[in-house]
């Protein structure tokens, strides 16, 4: 089926194109310059000390729980969140945790869920700033300092949101970030950790490149001619093709969430007085990325859900769903906890149209779509 209004489009140019064709024609194609250029740009964007580029926010999660947790530990996490969140917990042996969402305008881990759920077993917490919204740092900082427990951050759809002044992904001892393609900054596939402390970053460095002491680049450049092998790691690399995409990307960023506010802004406009649907974050304080514009329909359930989507698809009109439940999925199913917010939302949230080159003229056509069609 073809949109006439896409869920998303990327906001790509010559620019992305000329990134690349410079990175090919410099003959260095695998991790270098580029790459330590983007790490250098994304630690000052974020304000944090370390960044490391990988090639997934999936590898950013594992790289991060390999070096919190392992077989018989528990993470807490939420189950309205890609998979990938809590697959990153049970590639280390630990067991993932699931707690509940705050409320259906409030889409984030629930502090008080997370708290309920602490055993002595607990030893970190996993939360996912929603759509760019940042969880309730205050509480989960404050729950993890009492017990001591690390907060790694899923940060894939906040790359330029911030509480308190402090960005998102670096408040937490870890934060991971996603530049797949549809998120505010992509190269098709790629992600970066973030690190506050220098021997974490020592450590994940390792971690990311076979456990080796050097890269190729180092090698290649005659500062090093050999490298030992100090632990088990991953090949989770990024590229400098994909790392100068990124860079192009990263400039882009401002624009891209300015814009990004003024849709959601419209979106508002023209939704409010749709009576059937709630809007998440309506009055959220803090800055988001907005990465995605959600609603959750009050006479819910997926089968009323599925045929709003289906009236919209005919329409025109892609959505989709952020997310399924991850509890309900067949391999964490069994043991699952009772979510029930996360259920109903799971069963009733729509993900409508957003990207840069949205227009308002697009969004009024949604919403009056959406209001046809519930
Ligand atoms: C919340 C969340 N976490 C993790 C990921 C995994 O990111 P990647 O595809 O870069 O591994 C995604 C990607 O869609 C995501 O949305």
């Amino acid at each position: 089926m073809s949109f006439d209004i896409p869920l998303f489009e990327l906001n790509f140019g010559e620019e992305e194109a000329q990134a690349v064709a410079e990175a090919v024609r410099s003959r260095w194609i695998s991790m270098g310059p580029r790459t330590a250029e983007l790490e250098r740009r994304f630690a000052e964007h974020i304000q944090a000390p370390y960044a490391l580029a990988v090639n997934s926010c999936t590898a950013a999660l594992h790289i991060a729980t390999a070096m919190t947790v392992g077989p018989g530990d528990e993470v807490i996490v939420p189950s309205l969140t890609f998979v990938a969140t809590v697959n990153a917990v049970r590639y280390t042996g630990a067991t993932p945790v699931f707690a509940d969402i705050t409320s259906l305008g409030d889409l984030s881990i629930d502090p008080e869920d997370v708290r309920r759920k602490i055993t002595p077993r607990t030893k970190a917490i996993l939360p996912m700033h929603y759509g760019g919204f940042p969880c309730d740092m205050d509480a989960l900082t404050a729950i993890a300092r009492e017990h001591q427990l690390t907060v790694i951050e899923d940060a894939a759809h906040a790359p330029a949101s911030r509480v308190h002044g402090k960005y998102a992904g670096a408040i937490g001892e870890f934060g991971c970030f996603s530049f797949f393609s549809n998120k505010n900054i992509t190269c098709a596939e790629g992600g970066m950790l973030v690190l506050q402390k220098e021997e974490d970053a020592r450590r994940a460095r390792l971690l990311r490149s076979h456990g080796m002491t050097t890269v190729s680049f180092e090698r290649a450049k005659g500062h090093a001619t050999k490298y030992d092998v100090l632990e088990l790691g991953y090949n989770y690399r990024i590229d400098d093709i994909r790392a100068a995409l990124a860079l192009v990307q990263l400039d882009k960023l401002g624009g891209d969430i300015q814009r990004r506010a003024i849709l959601r802004q419209h979106y508002l406009e023209y939704l409010a007085g749709l009576d059937g649907i709630v809007v998440p974050y309506l009055d959220y304080p803090h800055a988001s990325s907005n990465y995605i514009f959600v609603v959750v329909l009050k006479e819910g359930g997926a089968e009323r859900r599925d045929a709003v989507r289906q009236q919209l698809a005919e329409r025109g009109i892609q959505t989709s769903v952020h997310y399924p439940a991850v509890h309900r999925f067949n391999i964490y199913a069994e043991g699952a906890p009772e979510l029930p917010k996360t259920d109903y939302v799971a069963d009733s949230l729509i993900t409508l149209p957003l990207f840069y080159d949205m227009t308002e003229d697009q969004v009024r056509r949604v919403c009056r779509e959406l209001q046809s069609a519930l």
